[in-house]
């Protein structure tokens, strides 16, 4: 199939377009670059061995969009573009809203029009708020998201729920990704950030690499085995090859479908720390601080519906994440 990637130059998308060469499939990418460098697609050309063809766009530009689908026969849509940061959601709401929700009204506009109506979207745990179910399934019940980035994930999931039940000819899969990290295993590609990182394996490995005094553990009263929070980590490469998987469900015609992207085990903030210590042999210095506002204590997964349904499960373990991490990190002391 030929694939649009929206926000593909980004650190899920980057890794997924590997992923979907690999099943054959072609891709273009738009991108705004408002979080990405176009050095992202060059690394991923040298490792794919082709170029990435590449349109510097808006997603909310509906006349760059339609000329995108004029120029390539796409058939299906994977929209990563988005604004993510957590925190800076609850500063700039409106912004946040006005980007996540615009960018994708434009596009599955501009793909109605063009008859492309197979969508994936990159929706999260967040979804799942503070979760009634541990490990959390499908079935548990969506619960209240205590920033504005995640009720964008939330409400967009509702309306491509509403979509889909309107014209079923749209197949739209929900993919809830759980806590990515990790790199491409080349080390030529990984996450990025821009400034301070919120998440937890970027700022663990801007310390270990020197950029960063010490790692600062967000709490360590919480119920759970040592006190500090508990995520289920997966790597960004296994998370890239269920876009794989979703896109054979799509090709089955699925209509709607929702799926858990994660590993099914739960990490510790410390759990982390050490596997990222042994894995590398190095330490990192941290200090505990107070609880960052809106976490949770313990969120992962049951994944059994993505394995039984799209036969995808997640290969690599919590050492290989932290290897990968630090691959990437080493190799490109200050990012791209
Ligand atoms: P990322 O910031 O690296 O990638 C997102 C890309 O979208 C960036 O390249 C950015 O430049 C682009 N973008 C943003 N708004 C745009 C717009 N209006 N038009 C064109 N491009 C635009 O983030 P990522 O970690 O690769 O995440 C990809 C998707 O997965 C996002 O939707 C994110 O919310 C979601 N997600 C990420 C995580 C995570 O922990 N990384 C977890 C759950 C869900
Ligand atoms: N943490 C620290 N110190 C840090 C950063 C994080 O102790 O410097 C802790 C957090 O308190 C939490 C854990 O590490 O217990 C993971 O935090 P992250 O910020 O890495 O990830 P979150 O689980 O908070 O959220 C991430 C993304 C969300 C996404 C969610 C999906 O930021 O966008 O995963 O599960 F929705």
């Amino acid at each position: 199939m030929n694939i649009l990637l929206t926000g593909g130059a980004g650190y899920i998308g980057s890794h997924t377009i590997i992923e979907l060469d690999k099943a054959g499939h072609s891709v273009v990418v738009v991108d705004n670059l408002v979080n990405s460098s176009e050095e992202s697609l060059r690394r991923v050309s040298q490792i794919i061995g082709k170029p990435v063809p590449f349109v510097k766009a808006d997603v909310r530009n509906a006349v760059a969009m339609n000329d995108v689908f004029n120029e390539y026969s796409i058939d299906a849509c994977i929209h990563f573009a988005g604004l993510k940061a957590v925190g800076e959601s609850v500063a700039k709401p409106l912004e946040y809203y006005e980007n996540n929700m615009n960018a994708t009204f434009v596009l599955l506009d501009v793909m109605r029009k063009h008859n492309c109506k197979n969508f994936i979207f990159s929706s999260s745990a967040t979804v799942y708020g503070d979760p009634a179910i541990i490990p959390i399934t499908e079935e548990c019940p969506k619960g209240q998201c205590t920033n504005p980035y995640g009720k964008t994930k939330s409400m967009l999931e509702e309306v491509l729920m509403d979509l889909q039940k309107a014209d079923p000819e749209w197949n739209i899969v929900l993919l809830r990704y759980f806590n990515p990290i990790g790199a491409h295993q080349s080390g030529l590609i990984g996450e990025n950030p821009n400034g301070i990182p919120n998440n937890l394996m970027p700022y663990i490995t801007q310390t270990a690499v020197g950029r960063r005094a010490e790692l600062g553990v967000f709490g360590n009263d919480y119920d759970t085995p040592d006190g500090t929070g508990v995520r289920d980590y997966i790597h960004v490469c296994d998370l890239a090859a269920g876009h794989v998987c979703a896109l054979q469900a799509i090709e089955r015609k699925c209509g709607l479908a929702i799926y858990n992207l994660g590993t099914g085990h739960g990490y510790s903030v410390l759990d982390v720390v050490h596997a990222f210590e042994k894995a590398n042999n190095l330490k990192v210095p941290y200090s505990i601080k107070p609880r960052r506002p809106g976490d949770i204590a313990t969120c992962y997964c049951n994944p059994a519906k993505a394995k039984a349904e799209l036969g995808w499960e997640a290969k690599y373990g919590i050492e290989d994440m932290c290897r990968d991490s630090w691959n990437f990190q080493k190799n490109n002391p200050e990012g791209y």
